[in-house]
Order: C-alpha cells, then structure tokens, then sequence
C-alpha cells in the first residue's frame, strides 16, 4: 500500500486527503492518503521516509512551502522561480519538488472563461502562495500588479524578486480590474478584511484564494456591490490533479463529482 501525506501546520482545514482519497479509489489504486500535522524540526525526517520509499509522495502546505527545499536534490522550473513546493515525488533516486499552485490557479481562471490579459490586478498578502499567484498571472499577460500586505516588507522583498509589481499601502485601493485575496483572512468564519471597498464600484473579478469556507466576508462584498466572486474551490481541485498526475500518471478530469466533494 503506497502512502502519501500533506504536511502543514495548521493542517486540520486541508481537504487533500478527501480529494486524493476519492481519486485514488476512482482509478481502483492502492494507497493512502492522509495529513500530518509537522513542527519546522520534523520536515527533514518524513522527506527522508521518502527517499527510503516509506512514503510515496507528500503535498506540501503553510508554512513549508518554502521549507522543504533545502532537503530536496532538485526543482521544477516553476518551484525555482517561485522558491515554493506543495508536491514533492521520488522519481529516478531523486527528490523532486512541484508547484503545482501555479497551473492550479491558472486553471481555475480559465474554467469560469476569464480574460486575464491587460487586466490590472491588486494582490492582497505577500505569503507563501504569493509567488505562485504572480508567477501565473505573469504568465497570463496582466498589465499590472498591485500589491498590498500589512508588513510591508514581505511585499518589498517580493518585488526583489518580481520587478513588475508596485506596492500600495496597506488600507489603500488603487484602480483595478481584479481584485485577489491572499490573506488568510477569511479563514475564520466572518473574520473581515480591514479595507473599504464600497466605492470600487462593478464589473470587477473578487479572487479569494480562501476555499474552505467558500464564501467570505471579501467576496459577499464584491457580490453585493454587483462584482463577480471566485472563490479558491477550483483553484485547489486543479493543483490536486495535477500533483495527482506527477505521482500516479494519470490526470483526472475535472467533474461535477469532485467540485461537490470539495463544496463547502
Ligand atoms: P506566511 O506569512 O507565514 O507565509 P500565509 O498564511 O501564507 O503565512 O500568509 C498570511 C498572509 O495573511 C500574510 O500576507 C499576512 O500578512 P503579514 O505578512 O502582515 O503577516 C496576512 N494576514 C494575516 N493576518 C492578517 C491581518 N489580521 N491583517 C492583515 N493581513 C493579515
């Protein structure tokens, strides 16, 4: 029976285990698929379980994405740019990191057909998905990206590495077409975003990264200001598959099935 956990902390919320657990039962494979609560201390040894073929494979949550890489042999091009793996496999003796968070976001957008390209984005947080979230929307040719955290320095630190973002202050709103939540706020029930959003007006795209619960207090707003919402539903289903293809070789579509799985 092959093994494969998530490892994070907190790491209760994850809905990895429900979605893999299906996929894997749907292709009638053996193995199992669970979470695993870690301390900082503790990620060297469960990687080494890996390369001893304990474990088959591990996705990898806050506050680690960055963490693990020291105890991996090698990267895939997106985790190097983004220096964040959520999918870790043994392939050929080595330990590969994944990002599997840049096709899973990318994907999510074009399964409800929007247009990124020109689009002025405003980014809320500067976090572990944060790189993943610019690289993708990079690679979807955006005009701008805004970028806003309450320490401004994680966001300073990520314009070293990506040049085209401009930071805002925290609390402040520039002209935008797309407006994404990054923040864990909105994790907790009715917890609320501490920015004013009533005058940003309509026809705008609200992106919450957040997808357990599946609607939060930023996108009740964006609905009821007559905006459009996404919540991070889609966006986590498509980098499970894709980490589900990395470990098992086959990439399972998108059903209706799986999004009811995963509704909150
Ligand atoms: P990490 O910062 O360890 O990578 P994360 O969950 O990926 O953790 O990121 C949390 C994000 O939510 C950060 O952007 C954080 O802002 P700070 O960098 O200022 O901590 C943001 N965040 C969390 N609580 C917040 C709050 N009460 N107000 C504003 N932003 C908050």
């Amino acid at each position: 029976m092959k093994k494969f956990f998530v490892i994070g902390n907190p790491i209760e919320h994850s809905l990895s285990p429900k979605l893999h657990n299906f996929l894997i039962q749907s292709y009638d494979i053996k193995a199992l698929y669970e979470r695993k609560k870690l301390e900082e201390n503790e990620i060297e040894g469960i990687i080494s379980k890996i390369r001893k073929e304990e474990i088959s494979g591990i996705n990898v949550t806050v506050p680690f994405k960055q963490k693990v890489i020291p105890y991996l042999d090698e990267l895939s091009l997106e985790a190097e740019k983004t220096q964040s793996v959520n999918t870790i496999c043994f392939k050929n003796k080595k330990l590969i990191g994944h990002n599997t968070d840049i096709t899973g976001f990318r994907q999510s957008i074009e399964k409800i057909n929007f247009d990124m390209e020109n689009k002025k984005i405003f980014l809320l947080g500067a976090g572990g998905v944060v790189p993943s979230i610019i690289y993708a929307l990079n690679k979807m040719k955006v005009s701008q990206i805004k970028i806003s955290n309450r320490t401004i320095e994680k966001a300073e630190n990520l314009k070293n590495r990506f040049e085209n973002l401009e930071i805002i202050k925290w609390g402040d709103i520039p002209e935008f077409d797309v407006v994404i939540n990054a923040t864990s706020l909105g994790l907790k029930k009715d917890e609320i975003i501490n920015i004013d959003f009533s005058k940003v007006g309509k026809n705008k795209l609200f992106y919450d990264i957040i997808y357990n619960p599946g609607q939060t207090h930023f996108l009740d707003t964006g609905n009821k200001l007559g905006n459009k919402s996404e919540n991070g539903k889609l966006m986590f289903i498509y980098q499970g598959l894709a980490a589900f293809d990395l470990w098992h070789g086959v990439k399972p579509n998108l059903t209706d099935q799986i999004i009811k799985l995963i509704a909150q």
